[in-house]
């Protein structure tokens, strides 16, 4: 949800800010802006689309001048993404430049306190308050006036500020919308998050809650919401530039999902010896994970369908109650959770707004909260009680595929180690099963071979107005994140359903040539699945069927067949869902779709 950039040194910023916002453009893409600082001037350049248009609008940064400046690319929240909506904006007197991303929830009260002072808005956003009380508040005390300004703010914000009096500073500031501080050689910068910095420095401070850096070619500066000083410590990036690039592949979501064995290793090697979990990295006791008598699951999206996924496996083998709310519901329920529940909260970006909403509503109430995050030192991690990284190296495609598989190879670590823990589990079966899970990385390889296999389906496909994914059991979850890939790049309408429930209304809507993709993993209950495959293809439906190696009588009933090696029906989703991927790509290919940023979306929702 919008990325912001900022660069102070000795060069011109213009290359440098545009530099940063295409590694940002997943974070948002309808509109893009810069401003840069020289001889007491700000210029201003902001266009309509994506970072290209402003490319081309600059002649690449040439004809913004300056070694001071900001950027921003925009997911619009507030008002149509048009010129006048781009950020960054500008005070009325021209001296304050501000890029913003996050929301003022307080925007229509401030906007009309300083319509009466005078002020005039150009723009429809809830940002432009921002400059406006800037201009208002400032008495040539750059730092004073912005800690007015955000004391007045109610919501979220990371926000970046160029001011024409302080030729030589950027100050950057955040609530509740992440910001980092690149800290260079005679330069340092800001960004929305690594991506962007990771061509200039590995050096890294993560801003609080509430604080605000100054930004000079050869110093930062923190300070606390009252102004007083704070001591930061600097991080190591560990990611390298090429982690953050397309390497030859056609698109970021192909490269991503063509890493995933490497992915799942990474997060599940470190974490088995001999033939046991050891997850060293948390702090909660053996008494503690005895002593829980609930689990609650919560995420969004795709990290949501990965906790219905896990669920499977945590309450089969822990025997725990396991709940799995999405975030942006869980706040409003006056959840039953308190000192006896485990919350797992899952998060690829760790920044998603409704997810830490729904932790800190949790973490009131007592639970303890164990993340399961993929970037280091994102929010949800640093409020967590404890974390379980996913290391799956920076995910850019806004549809996640190994940020999805990695949660999972958490969640079954999790599984083994708090039954073993708890009792639930006999010893052999539990080494057969740690074993068992160590294989994924083979198995997702072996799923990923199947890609020559998949375009030609996805020509069958790709022109259906929509599709049905059908599964029982974890079939289900991962028919759920089947579907949600496929309308998310390739818009299609594309619906999950249990396959039992089929009979009770839906499969009214199957009529002849109606693609149903049916989910049999799971060989236990792959019976039950061919008898609603059965029923649909009695009614006209085409079926493309995903079973596990060794299950051939499902060719007698399916139109299509994707076999996938055999694995624990509690794990297969890890491997199950790289066909699906696999198939949503490629028919989103087909229909011509911008398969890395697909319309309406951006990578990381940071707005409620
Ligand atoms: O960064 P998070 O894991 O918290 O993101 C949650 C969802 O926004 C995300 O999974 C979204 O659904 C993806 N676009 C799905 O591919």
């Amino acid at each position: 949800m919008c990325g912001i950039v900022g660069y102070v040194g000795g060069q011109s910023a213009a290359p440098i800010l545009l530099d940063g916002l295409k590694k940002l453009e997943y974070r948002g893409y309808d509109s893009a802006g810069i401003a840069a600082l020289h001889d007491g001037t700000i210029t201003l350049r902001k266009v309509t689309g994506r970072i290209a248009n402003l490319c081309a609008l600059t002649e690449d940064g040439k004809t913004v001048p300056g070694t001071v400046g900001i950027g921003h690319t925009r997911w619009a929240t507030h008002g149509a993404p048009t010129d006048q909506n781009a950020h960054p904006h500008t005070s009325n007197d021209g001296r304050f430049a501000v890029v913003h991303n996050g929301i003022i929830e307080n925007h229509l009260q401030l906007r009309d306190e300083l319509q009466k002072k005078g002020y005039h808005f150009e723009s429809e956003t809830d940002t432009e308050v921002i400059v406006h009380l800037l201009e208002h508040y400032y008495r040539g005390d750059l730092k004073t006036a912005v800690l007015k300004v955000t004391a007045r703010l109610q919501g979220s914000y990371a926000l970046g500020i160029l001011c024409a009096d302080a030729p030589d500073q950027l100050l950057a500031v955040r609530e509740a919308s992440p910001l980092l501080i690149g800290v260079g050689i005679g330069s340092n910068y800001f960004a929305s998050d690594v991506t962007a910095l990771v061509a200039h420095t590995r050096n890294i401070i993560s801003l609080e809650d509430g604080e605000l850096a100054i930004l000079t070619a050869d110093d930062v500066s923190v300070f606390d919401c009252a102004g007083r000083p704070v001591q930061k410590s600097i991080s190591r990036i560990t990611w390298d530039v090429q982690a953050a690039e397309k390497g030859g592949y056609a698109h970021f979501m192909l490269k991503e999902m063509m890493e995933q064995p490497a992915a799942v290793e990474a997060t599940l090697s470190p974490r088995i010896r001999n033939d046991a979990v050891c997850l060293d990295e948390i702090t909660l006791s053996d008494e503690t994970i005895r002593s829980f008598r609930k689990i609650v699951i919560t995420a969004c999206g795709s990290a949501y369908y990965a906790g219905c996924a896990g669920r499977y496996a945590i309450e089969h083998l822990c025997r725990v109650p396991v709940q799995v709310e999405l975030a942006s519901e869980l706040r409003y329920n006056n959840p039953m959770i308190d000192g006896e529940t485990l919350l797992i909260v899952l998060s690829q970006s760790g920044e998603t707004a409704d997810t830490i909403a729904a932790l800190k509503e949790c973490k009131q109430r007592g639970a303890s909260v164990l993340a399961v995050v993929n970037v280091v030192g994102s929010t949800i991690a640093r409020l967590a009680d404890d974390v379980l990284y996913t290391w799956a190296g920076p995910e850019i495609a806004v549809a996640t595929t190994k940020g999805y598989t990695t949660q999972l190879a958490v969640l079954y670590l999790f599984a083994l180690y708090a039954a073993h823990v708890r009792g639930t589990i006999d010893e052999p079966t539990y080494a057969k099963l740690v074993r068992t899970l160590r294989s994924a990385p083979s198995g997702m390889q072996q799923a990923l071979d199947l890609n020559p296999k998949i375009p030609k389906l996805a020509k069958k496909y790709h022109r259906s107005p929509s599709i049905f994914f059908i599964g029982r059991n974890t079939d289900y979850a991962v028919a759920l994140e089947g579907a949600l890939k496929m309308k998310e790049i390739s818009y299609l309408h594309a619906e999950a359903y249990a396959a039992g429930e089929l009979k009770h209304g839906t499969i009214a809507l199957i009529h002849d040539g109606q693609p149903v993709i049916a989910l049999c993993c799971n060989p236990a209950i792959a019976a039950k699945t061919m008898s609603n495959i059965i029923e649909v293809k009695a009614r006209g439906a085409e079926v493309l069927a995903v079973a596990v190696r060794g299950t051939q009588e499902i060719a007698s009933v399916a139109d299509d067949l994707i076999f996938i090696p055999r694995m624990e029906p509690l794990f297969a989703a890890i491997v199950e869902i790289v066909p699906l991927q696999l198939l949503a790509y490629h028919v989103a290919k087909e229909n011509g779709c911008d398969i890395d940023k697909p319309k309406n979306l951006a990578k990381s929702v940071t707005v409620e």
